[in-house]
C-alpha cells in the first residue's frame, strides 16, 4: 500500500527520500515522482516503477538557485537571468553539469542535466528539509497521461511507491517548459509549456524552439520527445473547434464507444449521442483546458470509452505547449471534416 500524506506529515515524507524510497508529491505542473538525486539505487527505483526507459534522463528539482549551482559547471548568465524571472516556477532549464556530482541514471550519461525549481509550499517544503536536489519525472506510468490530483498517481502507483503527498489539483496541468541554455547566447525550448518563448524573449540572446515531433529514427534533444506519451487507452483524435466539425466526428465512428473532451456548447449539442463527455473548457480558455486536459483523458478512458474526440487549440501563447500534449497523445491525428 502506498501511504496517502498531507502537509503534516512533511517530515515522514522526508525520511521516505533519505532512505531512498519513492516519494510523489505535488508541483503546479504535475505531480512528480520524487528520489534522493544523488542516490542511483533510488533514481533506478524510478525508472522501474514508472516502466521509463533509462536514456530518458529526469529533472532534478531544487528548492533555491544555490542548490543548483552546486551540480553545475559554466553557469550561463542567461540561467541566473530566467531563475530570477521565473523561478519557483513552470520552467527547467538544461545546464552542463560537474562530473561525478550526479549518477548517470540521472542524466543518461549526458554531460548535461535538466533543473527546475517548482512553485508549490509542499514540493518547496519538501525538497528544502531534504536537503539537496530531488530527482522528478511526472508521477505515472510511463506513456500514459501525466498525473494532475493525486488520485491519478495512486491509480497508476498505488503499491509500487512509499507514499503520495496530496496537494489538491495541479494549477497548470500540462509538464514545465524545457529550455537548453548550453550553447552560448542561445536558448532553445525543447519541450514547450506555460513559459512561452515569448516570455524568453528580449531576456536571453537568440530564442529557438526544437520540439518537433521527432520519430523513433532521430536522436531527439530530449530524449523523452521521442516515446508516445501522453496517452490513454482510447484512441485520441483532434477536431476543430465547432460543433458541425464534431457532429461530423461523431457520425464517422458510429458503432464505437465515443467520449467528447471539449467546449460546453459543443458537449450540449452533442452528449446525447456519445458514450461519455468531459468539459475542457466553458468559454475554449486554453488555461482551463491546459489544467483539465489529463483528467479529461484519464476521465474518458475510465468510461472505458474506444475513441475520444477532443477539441484542437490554437498554437499560440500556452495553446503551443497544450497542442503539443494533444498532438503526442492522438498520434499526430487529426479528423478531416
Ligand atoms: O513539469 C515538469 O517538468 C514535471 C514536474 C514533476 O516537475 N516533470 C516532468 O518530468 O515532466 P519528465 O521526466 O516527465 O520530463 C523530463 C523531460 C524529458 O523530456 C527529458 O527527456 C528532458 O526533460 N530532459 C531531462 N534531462 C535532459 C537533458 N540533460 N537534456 C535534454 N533534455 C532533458
Ligand atoms: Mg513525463
Amino acid at each position: 500500500m502506498t501511504k496517502k500524506l498531507t502537509g503534516k506529515d512533511i517530515e515522514e515524507a522526508v525520511n521516505f527520500l533519505k532512505n531512498g524510497e519513492l516519494v510523489a508529491f505535488p508541483t503546479e505542473t504535475v505531480y512528480g515522482l520524487g528520489a534522493d538525486a544523488e542516490n542511483d539505487e533510488a533514481v533506478k527505483k524510478v525508472f522501474t516503477a514508472k516502466g521509463r526507459p533509462m536514456d530518458n534522463p529526469l529533472i532534478v528539482h531544487v528548492s533555491d538557485f544555490e542548490m543548483m549551482e552546486g551540480y553545475v559547471e559554466d553557469l550561463p548568465q542567461s540561467a541566473r537571468i530566467l531563475a530570477e524571472k521565473f523561478w519557483p516556477g513552470p520552467l527547467t532549464m538544461v545546464l552542463k553539469v560537474k562530473p561525478e556530482r550526479l549518477p548517470k541514471s540521472v542524466t543518461a550519461g549526458l554531460p548535461t542535466a535538466a533543473f527546475r525549481m517548482p512553485n508549490t509550499e509542499l514540493s518547496l517544503e519538501l525538497i528544502q528539509k531534504f536537503g539537496h536536489g530531488v530527482v522528478a519525472p511526472s508521477a505515472n506510468t510511463s506513456g500514459f497521461p501525466s498525473p494532475t490530483k493525486s488520485e491519478h498517481v495512486l491509480h497508476d502507483l498505488n503499491g509500487v511507491i512509499a507514499a503520495v503527498l496530496d496537494g489538491g489539483e495541479s494549477e497548470i496541468g500540462i509538464e514545465s517548459t524545457v529550455v537548453d541554455l548550453t550553447v552560448h547566447g542561445v536558448a532553445t525550448i525543447l519541450r514547450p509549456g506555460a513559459i512561452t518563448s515569448d516570455m524568453l524573449k528580449g531576456l536571453v540572446g537568440h530564442v529557438g524552439v526544437d520540439a518537433h515531433l521527432t520519430d523513433e529514427k532521430e536522436t531527439p534533444k530530449a530524449p523523452g520527445m521521442k516515446y508516445t506519451h501522453y496517452s490513454p487507452n482510447a484512441r485520441v483524435i483532434i477536431v476543430q473547434p465547432s460543433i458541425d466539425a464534431f457532429r461530423q466526428a461523431v457520425v464517422s465512428e458510429k458503432g464505437n464507444r465515443i467520449g467528447l473532451l471539449a467546449d460546453a456548447d459543443i458537449l450540449d449539442a452533442l452528449k446525447g449521442e456519445v458514450e461519455a463527455s468531459y468539459c475542457l473548457s466553458e468559454f475554449h480558455n486554453v488555461k482551463y483546458a491546459s489544467k483539465r486536459f489529463y483528467d479529461g483523458l484519464r476521465n474518458l478512458d475510465e468510461a472505458k470509452v474506444e475513441v475520444i474526440f477532443v477539441e484542437e487549440y490554437q498554437e499560440i501563447g500556452l495553446g503551443v505547449g497544450l497542442m503539443n500534449r494533444m498532438k503526442k497523445s492522438s498520434g499526430n491525428h487529426f479528423f478531416k471534416a
